[in-house]
């Protein structure tokens, strides 16, 4: 379809044609860079526009010359069915954090002591932006190929959503391009983008996002690139990937200026200090400007800029040797309680919730947050309409720390506990000397129903993908679905005609639940939702019972046997396989084809039977790593120090388990020779890859 407009070309030739677009092209992209990277264009929004129609009036004209790189290409593509993975050939890593001074200082020694240098370490200092990592791969210059971080080694591919941010040069400047470069760095909103996109949301009656992060994640991770370029997506860019045919500076700043001169954004606010003593220098004063900047950061980032240093030093599970973050505290402020509700859990457990005349802090807006439970509603001495301080910490759910107590209006309320159940009516039981309080409607009540369906769909437990938590409660509330049971008899017929689902996302939904029918046994047993059966206790049981008739078979005392598992835990267990509707929902479930592998018997266990303690902070894994290496080998990880310790392990600024060790004598393994002591069987960690029973 050819335009005719005042602005046509035509007649050109091909060659001419082709030398105009390139021309052209490349002016864009330099006024694009002086724009978005640079903040200082060179021309005025209408002289561009100017340019940017006459490119697509020629593209238009010559349709088979468009390149994937030219910048018409940006304003997205039909949607894409679903993502396609990209490995990670240099896996994207994590860093570590720290969250006091003393914790960089003991980095910083451990880096000299790695290094076995005395001389002072030159850091380069960054913020830490709160978005979401992306690789971005360019061959001879042009945009090929962007990715997800995903897990680490495998992401998605979100070239078609990357190619819409303008802040991402789809061909790279400067006469000085690698044959191959991968960079990386953080894909965010910025505060005003954020709010604007809210605002729009909020006006068209659709969901607002929580926070930047959630809408920057959520942008990128479109389907329809056309939804992306509507989102004000932004990049900076803070390191390489693979790098082919060329020399990289041999300093990280260095290279930070080499990506620069490519046209790729980096951050404004990178230093290179001298140590540790510099690098808290500048995390005060980012953490002074944070309010100012036009984005979210929630720290700063230190990396050793010399990478033969960097090289020496390596990584460590998922994290470099030499780099931290060095992350903001939480942030606190003060709001009002206008009324406080309760919700029901799966098990039945009310938890009391503050709605709070809604505050900003640094990016979010806090409108709820937890009370626990009725005790610490009495401990922290809570009213509703109180004036008090509300601490956002990460991706947690906001809490009340304090009450402000001098400014406790008249007319402040004390907060209640119902005495039926607020959905389902039942009465609620508060058994003296225990925190929750629970409705006891069991699967009649709709709330306790909703949240075992979402529970047995979630990742962990049965992965339904695309049975989300709305979904799962407009079936219950239209008597779609009653129990976990029913959720294999839905028919496309059924999902269709919902609310807010066409088609195809219908039958995404019923493949996706056909391929949750084979699962593991543990994760079926955690998908049931039995009190107080976590993912490691149903892994113990899957273990141990093996299969679903030994484990409903079991007596209480049989369960105790297994270790870990107590009396109240046992109980629970055989509570659940004594109701009958409760077996009667798994008899339906297998008919609807549920089925596992039989449980592998785990025969490499060299530290069964071992009992570990950790204390203080390990600098090569965090604790939860720690523990599941510790586990997959046998061994069990308790949380205090007594005589039936095998090992303590000792991280940095171990606390009184240390002293305790000591004096009963224990083993102690500080975090070198833990390092050593788990290599001893590293064999059989690799070993033992298959999926856990
Ligand atoms: S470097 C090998 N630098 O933080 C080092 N990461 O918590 C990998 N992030 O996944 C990361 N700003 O998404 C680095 N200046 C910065 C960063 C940064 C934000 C993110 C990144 C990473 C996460 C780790």
């Amino acid at each position: 379809m050819t335009k005719k407009t005042g602005l046509s070309l035509n007649p050109l030739h091909k060659n001419e044609a082709e030398i105009q677009l390139e021309k052209l092209r490349q002016q864009i992209n330099e006024h694009n860079y002086r724009y978005y990277v640079l903040d200082d264009p060179l021309i005025s929004d209408a002289e561009y526009d100017q340019l940017f129609q006459k490119l697509n009036v020629l593209e238009s004209e010559f349709p088979h010359l468009v390149t994937s790189d030219s910048p018409t290409q940006r304003v997205g593509a039909a949607p894409l069915k679903e993502f396609t993975k990209v490995q990670h050939e240099i896996p994207m890593l994590s860093l570590e954090n720290a969250f006091n001074e003393q914790e960089i200082v003991n980095f910083d020694k451990r880096i000299h002591e790695r290094l076995k240098s005395d001389a002072v370490i030159e850091y380069c200092c960054e913020p830490k932006l709160d978005g979401l990592a992306i690789s971005i791969r360019y061959e001879k210059g042009i945009l090929t190929q962007a990715a997800t971080r995903g897990d680490g080694t495998t992401g998605e591919d979100v070239t078609h959503n990357i190619k819409t941010i303008k802040t991402i040069p789809l061909h790279l400047l400067g006469n000085n391009v690698p044959q191959v470069l991968e960079v990386r760095g953080e894909v965010f909103i910025s505060k005003t983008g954020f709010k604007k996109l809210n605002q729009a949301a909020l006006k068209k009656g659709e969901k607002i996002f929580a926070n930047p992060r959630n809408a920057a994640a959520g942008s990128v991770r479109q389907l329809d690139s056309r939804i992306t370029a509507t989102r004000p997506l932004e990049v900076f860019f803070y390191g390489v990937g693979i790098v082919e045919g060329a020399q990289l500076p041999n300093q990280h700043s260095g290279i930070l200026k080499f990506l620069s001169a490519l046209g790729l954004r980096i951050s404004t606010f990178l230093e290179v200090v001298q140590g540790t003593n510099a690098c808290l220098a500048y995390y005060h004063k980012m953490m002074q400007q944070r309010d100012i900047l036009p984005y979210e950061i929630d720290g700063v980032v230190y990396k050793i800029n010399n990478i033969k240093e960097q090289e020496k030093l390596g990584f460590v599970s998922r994290a470099p040797r030499w780099a931290i973050a060095h992350k903001f505290p939480a942030q606190e402020v003060l709001t009002t309680i206008e009324a406080v509700e309760f919700q029901v859990g799966r098990t039945g457990a009310l938890t009391p919730v503050a709605r709070l005349k809604p505050v900003y802090v640094h990016g979010v807006t806090i409108s709820n947050a937890t009370l626990h439970n009725m005790d610490e509603i009495k401990r922290k001495d809570i009213h509703i309409r109180d004036t008090v301080m509300v601490r956002r910490a990460g991706d947690v759910i906001p809490e009340i720390i304090s009450v402000v107590k001098e400014h406790r209006p008249p007319n402040a309320s004390k907060i209640v506990l119902p005495k039926y159940c607020p959905i389902c009516h039942s009465t609620i039981e508060h058994i003296e000397g225990e925190a929750v309080a629970r409705c006891t409607g069991g699967l009649f009540c709709p709330a306790q129903r909703k949240e075992t369906i979402k529970h047995f769909a979630s990742r962990r437990a049965m992965d339904i993908e695309g049975l989300g938590d709305k979904l799962v409660e407009q079936l219950v509330d239209i008597k779609l679905i009653s129990s976990v049971a029913d959720i294999y008899d839905l028919t496309l017929q059924q999902l269709e005609n919902l609310e807010r689902m066409g088609k195809k996302s219908a039958q995404n939904l019923l493949e996706q639940l056909e391929k949750s029918k084979s699962t593991t046994f543990a994760r079926f047993l955690y998908a049931l939702g039995i009190r107080e059966v976590g993912e490691a206790t149903a892994k113990l049981l899957a273990l141990h019972f093996k299969t679903l008739p030994a484990l409903k078979a079991a007596t209480e005392e049989e369960l105790q046997s297994v270790s870990e598992i107590g009396p109240i835990v046992a109980a629970h267990i055989a509570h659940f396989f004594h109701e009958q509707h409760n077996c009667d929902v798994i008899g339906k479930l297998i008919k609807s084809g549920v089925h596992w592998e039989a449980v592998k018997e785990n025969k490499h266990q060299p530290l069964l039977g071992k009992t570990f303690v950790i204390t203080g902070t390990l600098p090569n894994m965090t604790r939860d790593e720690a523990k599941e290496k510790l586990e997959k080998l046998g061994g069990k990880v308790a949380g205090s120090v007594s005589t039936k310790t095998s090992y303590l392990i000792i991280g940095v600024d171990p606390g009184a388990k240390f002293k305790k060790a000591k004096e009963l004598g224990i083993p102690i393994l500080d975090a070198n020779e833990f390092d050593v002591f788990l290599k001893k069987f590293q064999l059989h960690l690799s070993s033992l890859t298959a999926k856990s029973p």
